[in-house]
């Protein structure tokens, strides 16, 4: 350890094993503290044993800056004495912290992140500010032009199964959103494979619970209006769809993509229909995802029959993959379940936290 005064760390390092013990804390700031995925960082990092919160920021809007822990997330009395407090980029450098985590409005994100990189920090993005490699695609599919070019050259797209050597190494990554990180995780082994005839298409009908949309203020998103309701939204236009093409190398129109509000707090599930390019057994597609995953400790495959639900992931950091194959027609539909502020957020953020610090990838979140 060797950052003086890291008495917790110091204590908690003790405590753990393996690789684990060899790191160093990890002093790591939250921006977006007040807001939902401020809420599941914060939780993930207070309980982490190689982490340790020294900033806890949010707009300071109304009076929300400047509030104790409790009074935003009563949930977390008592899990750390650091207070919330208004966005004070000045305060953040090297000489306190060694990573900031941006829960944050992508604007919010695409403003701050260069200058704390220029700063010396490393920064973990949950916004989409800095996930899609072509600038000019925000203001279509953001509503904003980007101007942090070089920031966004250097990004990483944090998607852990896909990307770990390129995040170990990063400044600064570019956390997946939600649906896509649960459409990605499904889809990569399959098209890696060569084994999809894309000239069908692909369809993903996404549904997810409402902590998805975040804490802020909405008529659509009231309680009448959400629960014994489901309903779709952002059809053709929704902003995970580039990220997930990006990812993916799919053209846009043999890519459907319709996600769907759910009155569940937390989860998302993605039923996904593929056309395989030529006839497969059903142990050789579950064989072949397994291959694919065998050394993801946060993806688990299903045995053919048995399919994710989101019961199974809420509350977890886990992504659940499931299929049915209809062998004669060659027609497969993969399930993949997640909850949107675990694996679909904060999980993934710190998934990714630790393979930049040199810890295993799962280390406080099984
Ligand atoms: N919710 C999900 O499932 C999910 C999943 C993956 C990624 N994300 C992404 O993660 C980010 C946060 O999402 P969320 O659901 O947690 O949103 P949220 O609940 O609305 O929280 C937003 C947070 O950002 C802060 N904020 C807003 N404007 C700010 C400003 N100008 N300066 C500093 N802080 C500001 C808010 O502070 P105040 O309370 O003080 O306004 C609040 O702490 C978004 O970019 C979202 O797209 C969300």
């Amino acid at each position: 350890v060797d950052i003086p005064g890291a008495t917790l760390g110091e204590e908690t390092l003790a405590q753990t094993t393996g690789r684990a013990r060899r790191g160093r804390v990890v002093r790591a700031a939250v921006a977006g503290a007040t807001g939902y995925v401020g809420r599941e960082l914060i939780t993930l990092l207070a309980r982490h044993p190689a982490a340790r919160l020294t900033h806890l920021m949010s707009s300071g809007r109304d009076g929300k800056g400047s509030k104790s822990l409790e009074h935003s997330h009563p949930a977390l009395r008592g899990k750390s004495h650091v207070p919330i407090q208004p966005l004070a980029l000045e305060e953040l450098g090297p000489a306190t912290t060694d990573v900031v985590f941006f829960a944050t409005p992508h604007e919010t994100s695409h403003h701050a992140v260069p200058e704390l990189l220029n700063r010396g920090l490393r920064v973990i993005d949950l916004s989409g500010a800095f996930r899609l490699k072509d600038a000019g695609a925000y203001s279509r599919w953001y509503g904003f032009e980007h101007h942090a070019g070089a920031a966004l050259n250097e990004a990483v797209y944090g998607l852990t199964e896909l990307n770990a050597e390129e995040i170990r190494a990063a400044r600064l990554v570019s956390n997946p959103g939600c649906y896509a990180t649960s459409v990605i995780l499904a889809l990569a082994p399959l098209l890696r494979a060569k084994w999809v005839n894309e000239t069908v298409g692909i369809i993903c009908d996404s549904k997810s619970g409402a902590s998805g949309a975040g804490r802020g203020l909405s008529e659509k998103l009231h309680y009448v209006e959400v629960n014994e309701n489901c309903r779709a939204y952002g059809l053709f236009t929704h902003r995970h769809v580039p990220e997930m093409l990006q990812a993916l190398g799919l053209e846009e129109e043999r890519f459907t993509f319709t996600p769907h509000l759910l009155p569940v707090n937390r989860g998302i599930l993605s039923t996904i229909y593929v056309r395989l390019n030529e006839p497969r057994e059903a142990a050789e597609v579950e064989g072949m995802f397994r291959d694919f995953y065998a050394a993801a400790p946060l993806v688990r495959v299903y045995e053919h029959g048995a399919l994710p639900e989101i019961q199974a992931v809420a509350g977890t950091n886990y992504t659940d993959l499931g299929f049915a194959l209809d062998a004669a027609s060659e027609r497969l539909i993969v399930v993949s379940a997640l909850d949107n502020l675990g694996k679909g957020a904060a999980g993934q953020a710190i998934q990714n936290m630790n393979l930049m610090f040199g810890y295993a990838e799962e280390t406080g979140l099984v």
